[in-house]
């Protein structure tokens, strides 16, 4: 009995990858979209060979939309609104699209293919993102898995950015990685020095992007990476500042103490930083240096799990459980986060039982 149920799963699938292999083939074979025009903001007009997704097209004209998961469809971050020509919203589309995106005709540019004429709306700000050639410099240790890279650009030779914002970084085929992928990675150096950017990696095992970065890339080879996205930045407000990161997540808010220290900040901030064990802590000695310069600056590092024989003698525990242990109410502040997906969700449901209302928390999820 189990027998041939196996055996009919297994028939009718290989028959549905069999038709859908033979569709793509037929429509790689058969149509020919040929050139079709896509209306930008009512305004500008590019010419795109049909057949692409909306995302590589655009890149093509060298229009850069953000893109974290490289165009698999996991990431979300690659949203446009297609006011014509977009076809009916895919399955894989709809777990990452809100009703009310839904309904405005927000797609997720690497899902929609350009088959005709299209009509879509991105914010003006994506056209001054460019592509960048840099030569990485430096590759230092921070832990034993996650390295500081610092690429000093050729070509342009600046970058302007905003603190908090991120880069897409280009990772080339190599060993046991056939396409070219790109990954989002957060800005982790000072504004004004912007002939460099800094970038903060954290291992992925089997990661194709980390994987390169830590087993390829050396010293002085080129790289390449689109820039800059994002509105993760520090809001200009009197409210006090509650940044909570963990691992990697630490990067834009390295950023945005550079920006606090260049502007004598005296605005009440306090970074909560979470690591598993004492050996994920990092950079410690620059946010010491960073308290020093600000004096209303705080620097928490919380230990989940610290090992007995580490001596560690500060905050355990999760990061928002340390954040609950050191504020009773949060009413009045801002929130900034930045980490893993799960980090960001305990976070914000805490900050708003503090007290801290939806419009205020800011995050960066590294999805
Ligand atoms: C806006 C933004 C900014 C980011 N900034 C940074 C940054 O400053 N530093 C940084 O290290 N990363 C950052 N990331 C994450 C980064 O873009 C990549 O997702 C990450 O480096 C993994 O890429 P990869 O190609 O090595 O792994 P992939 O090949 O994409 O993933 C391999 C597998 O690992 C899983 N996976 C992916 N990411 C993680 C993770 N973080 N932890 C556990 N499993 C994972 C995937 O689901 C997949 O199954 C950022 C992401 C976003 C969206
Ligand atoms: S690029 Fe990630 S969903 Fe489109």
């Amino acid at each position: 009995m189990v027998l041939e149920i196996i055996r009919d799963v297994l028939a009718v699938s290989s028959t549905a990858a069999f038709l859908t292999l033979i569709l793509v083939v037929c429509e790689g074979l058969i149509l020919n979209y040929g050139s079709c025009e896509v209306m930008i903001n009512g305004s500008r007009k590019e010419t795109v060979q049909g057949g692409k997704s909306l995302l590589s097209s655009l890149q093509e004209k060298k229009i850069f939309i953000p893109s974290a998961c490289g165009g698999r469809g996991t990431c979300g971050v690659c949203k446009v609104k297609v006011l014509e020509g977009g076809g009916p919203l895919l399955p894989t589309e709809t777990p990452l699209l809100t009703k009310q995106e839904q309904q405005a005709g927000v797609r997720l540019s690497c899902q929609v293919k350009v088959r005709g004429p299209l009509a879509i709306e991105i914010p003006e700000e994506l056209f001054r993102v460019r592509q960048y050639q840099a030569r990485c410099s430096r590759i230092e240790d921070l832990t034993y898995d996650m390295k500081r890279f610092t690429f000093e650009l050729t070509e342009p030779d600046t970058i302007p950015f905003t603190a908090g914002q991120y880069v897409q970084l280009r990772c080339p085929p190599y060993k046991g990685s056939r396409e070219e992928v790109m990954r989002a990675y957060s800005i982790a150096s000072d504004p004004l020095e912007n002939r460099r950017i800094d970038l903060i990696i954290r291992r992925v095992p089997k990661g194709i992007c980390t994987t390169w970065c830590f087993e390829y890339l050396r010293e002085g080879d080129p790289v390449s990476f689109t820039g800059p996205f994002g509105d993760f930045y520090l809001r200009d407000t009197q409210t006090p500042k509650l940044f909570i990161a963990g691992g990697s997540g630490i990067a834009p808010f390295v950023s945005i103490l550079w920006q606090m220290k260049h502007a004598d900040d005296g605005r009440q901030t306090v970074f909560f930083f979470g690591a598993n064990r004492t050996e994920d802590l990092c950079l410690l000695d620059e946010m010491k240096a960073f308290e020093q310069a600000l004096p209303n600056f705080r620097f928490v590092p919380v230990v989940a799990r610290p090992a007995p024989e580490s001596r560690w003698s500060g905050q355990t525990g999760l990061v928002t459980e340390a954040v609950q242990r050191s504020f009773e109410r949060l009413d009045g502040w801002e929130g900034y986060l930045c980490g893993g997906p799960g980090m960001i969700e305990a976070a914000i449901r805490v900050l708003r039982q503090m007290g801290i209302p939806d419009e205020k928390i800011y995050y960066d999820k590294f999805a």
